[in-house]
């Protein structure tokens, strides 16, 4: 049998994937290993293969067929644009995109002003502003630490994650605006549905029904 291969996105995600994945069956002892190297994680009973990517890689991973399955933000998804399948809700990792600043620029925003925004995202923002807002703007992309931006004065406003909010609080800056509310999702290769489908439906429906079960608490 050939191995089912697993994308997961490194981070703050990971453990919580790996949970639900341990909760339908399908752990793997490897992973749990402090302080390893490995790249690739094995449950060879299973034949299941897991490895950890950057978020922005895991759907590239899984568009090419190099991973069968993937978890990861919709952020990513949305800003990545691939032609994969997106099955499931996970309900981890729940946040908002939101655009962020300091109250003043608020009215910048309303009244269309050619603003610059910062981001990490410039495909989210783009369509944002420009699809959804017909608003003009110049997108200035970052890598990190986007609250910042508005701070030192590289730009008005920021598109960025708010999951607590407590950055922006800490910061001194407001939610504006809300573009889209974000959670993990599965997703899946094209091909790898159809030549694997028994295998990811198993997975799919026992997922289904944890998710049910968890309700409320995992999410
Ligand atoms: C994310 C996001 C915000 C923060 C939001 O950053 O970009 O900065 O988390 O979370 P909060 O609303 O709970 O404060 P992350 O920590 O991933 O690092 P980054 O700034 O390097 O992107």
């Amino acid at each position: 049998m050939r191995y089912l291969t697993i994308a997961l996105a490194k981070g703050r995600m990971a453990k919580k994937s790996m949970e639900l994945f341990e909760a339908i069956g399908i752990p793997c002892e490897e992973m749990k290993e402090e302080g390893t190297r490995k790249l690739i994680f094995v449950n060879e009973d299973l034949k299941v293969r897991f490895f950890l990517a950057k978020a922005n890689d895991v759907p590239t991973y899984v568009e090419y067929g190099a991973a069968d399955l993937g978890i990861v933000g919709k952020d990513t998804l949305l800003e990545e644009g691939r032609r994969l399948y997106e099955v499931l809700d996970l309900g981890i990792g729940r946040c908002r995109m939101c655009v962020c600043g300091p109250r003043e620029a608020a009215d910048k925003l309303k009244h269309h002003e050619l603003i610059r925004v910062a981001t990490k995202y410039p495909g989210i923002a783009k369509d944002y502003f420009y699809n959804k807002k017909h608003q003009t703007v110049e997108i200035i992309k970052l890598n990190g630490s986007i609250e910042l931006a508005p701070i030192v004065g590289l730009a008005e406003v920021i598109v960025d994650i708010v999951e607590t909010g407590s950055t922006l609080r800490e910061n001194g800056l407001d939610v504006l605006e809300e573009i889209v509310p974000l959670s993990a999702r599965m997703v899946v290769n094209q091909v790898s549905m159809k030549i694997e489908h028994e295998r990811i439906s198993r997975i799919l429906d026992a997922m289904r029904v944890l998710l049910r079960e968890q309700g409320g608490r995992m999410i």
